[in-house]
């Protein structure tokens, strides 16, 4: 039987489209963190910014909670319906309502993926730069909800560089038109950056005016197998100096190990501890400035061994060693950290973290990965097959809150582009501190007092004072 308050949200609404099915409740429910058992109360699927208006003037009224959700390719719980929630799923709204030339600037609605908004700029002749590997399910909105960075930050820097203007849904059903594209606006508070990365919890995006870039020069991509951390960083800084990098990403030999298995081509004959594909800007593969950089890595024995890619499809072949790191390791239900400290303080910091984590995981496999040039390191604990999911979770969480207060000595964040979700709300007061915390709830309380948007993430309500 139907639950009543979706009638009156059908009345509310008229011509909604609504999902309730076991099946697309488990669909919509759940995002890549697979943790939490998917139990939303129905998934609504707006068609227009005025159907969502109503579905949150609705939710206030009724005081149901509400999840927005994109692509859910999320990794930190920010988009499960676990209790009861109203999915209010963007995926039909997808069309891209405009391209301005003189602006550079297209403007699309959320529920668009980055693909496709990608593949819009192309054909502009422009670019819009930022891109991880999940850009075929991830949506725009999702990415403005998390601030999402990627492979490319080195150059181009995160979603929120990108977005020119928004649109945002408030609790209250109104229409907030945010910033319209401008590139000067000095007229207070931009409420467009307080919405990017707020993870659905003071408003839903519905739209956005996002910038566009010329194209990228024509890139060599370098695989580069390395002694060690502190080479790694070496030869970072040596390519940096000499290069244009468009991109800098490592991996470490478990990740690499787990892609092999996966069906990727083996790079090299033997295994190294560490591993860097890069792109840079270059006339081709022979270019003279990226085999110099390349002849001096080796002639300081910072190289192990490494090669230029000859080819757009051995390009693809090396780059799909790094991007197909998620997917080869989801089998494994692995512990993920998304940590980040500057990256002037990465190798103090990389050097703390070794020791501890050697320490708190002697027995588990782990995966280092990331965005090295960024400061940015997604450590992946992986599950052991004969230890119960929850006591994982539970161990890896321990040791999470030892490597959260490793990363505030640091002056780090506990997420730098996964968000905060559910998953690491605990941490959250190791990289925000309590007055800055308490400003963040007032914020969400005075667009969100009925405390419907997202509830339970980032952050959870202060408990009431005991009388
Ligand atoms: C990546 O860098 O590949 C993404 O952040 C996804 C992940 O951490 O698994
Ligand atoms: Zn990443």
């Amino acid at each position: 039987m139907s639950d009543p308050r979706l009638d009156t949200l059908r009345e509310s609404a008229p011509g909604l489209r609504l999902a309730t099915t076991p099946a697309e409740l488990e669909y919509y429910g759940r995002d890549w963190t697979r943790r939490w058992a998917p139990a939303p109360l129905a998934v609504a699927l707006p068609g227009s910014i005025e159907e969502v208006q109503a579905v949150l003037r609705w939710a206030s009224a009724e005081g149901v909670p509400v999840v927005p959700s994109g692509g859910r390719t999320g990794l930190s719980g920010g988009a499960v319906a676990a209790n009861g929630e109203l999915v209010l799923s963007l995926e039909r709204m997808r069309r891209v309502l405009g391209f301005d030339p003189v602006d550079r600037t297209l403007t699309v609605e959320a529920g668009i993926p980055l693909e496709a908004v990608q593949a819009e700029a192309r054909e502009h002749g422009l670019q819009y730069p930022v891109d991880f590997a999940a850009r075929g399910s991830c949506t725009i909105g999702g990415n403005i909800a998390t601030n999402a960075g990627g492979i490319r930050v080195l150059r181009y820097g995160n979603t929120r560089e990108w977005v020119a203007g928004l649109k945002l849904v408030t609790a209250a059903g109104e229409l907030l038109d945010l910033n319209r594209g401008l590139v000067k606006n000095s007229s207070g508070y931009d409420l467009r950056h307080l919405a990017i990365a707020s993870e659905g919890t003071l408003g839903v995006v519905v739209e956005a005016t996002l910038k566009l870039a010329p194209p990228s020069p024509p890139v060599a991509t370098l695989l580069l197998a390395l002694p060690s951390f502190e080479v790694l960083m070496q030869v970072f800084q040596l390519l940096r100096e000499r290069l244009a990098l468009e991109a800098f990403e490592f991996f470490t030999d478990v990740a690499l190990r787990h892609v092999l298995a996966h069906g990727a081509q083996a790079p090299f004959e033997r295994g190294y501890p560490y591993y860097v594909v890069a792109d840079a800007a270059a006339a081709g593969p022979d270019d003279d400035r990226v085999l110099e950089a390349f002849t001096h890595c080796a002639e300081q024995g910072w190289v192990e061994d490494g090669v230029v890619a000859q080819s757009q499809a051995q390009a693809a072949q090396l780059w799909r060693l790094r991007e197909g790191i998620t997917e080869a390791l989801a089998p494994h239900l692995p512990y993920k950290n998304d940590v980040a400290v500057r990256v002037s303080a990465m190798p103090a910091f990389l050097a703390d973290a070794q020791v501890l984590l050697g320490a708190e995981y002697p027995e588990f496999e782990v995966a280092w990965f990331g965005h090295i040039g960024d400061g940015n390191l997604h450590i992946n604990v992986l599950k052991p097959q004969a230890l119960a999911p929850d006591a994982f979770v539970e161990r890896c969480g321990a040791v999470t809150a030892h490597l959260a207060e490793l990363v505030q000595r640091h002056g780090g964040t506990i997420s730098a582009e996964h968000g905060i979700g559910l998953v690491k709300k605990p941490y959250l007061g190791c990289t925000r501190g309590p007055a800055e915390v308490a400003v963040m709830r007032a914020v969400r309380a005075a667009l969100d007092p009925a405390g419907i948007l997202n509830p339970g993430k980032l952050f959870d309500p202060p408990t009431s004072p005991s009388r």
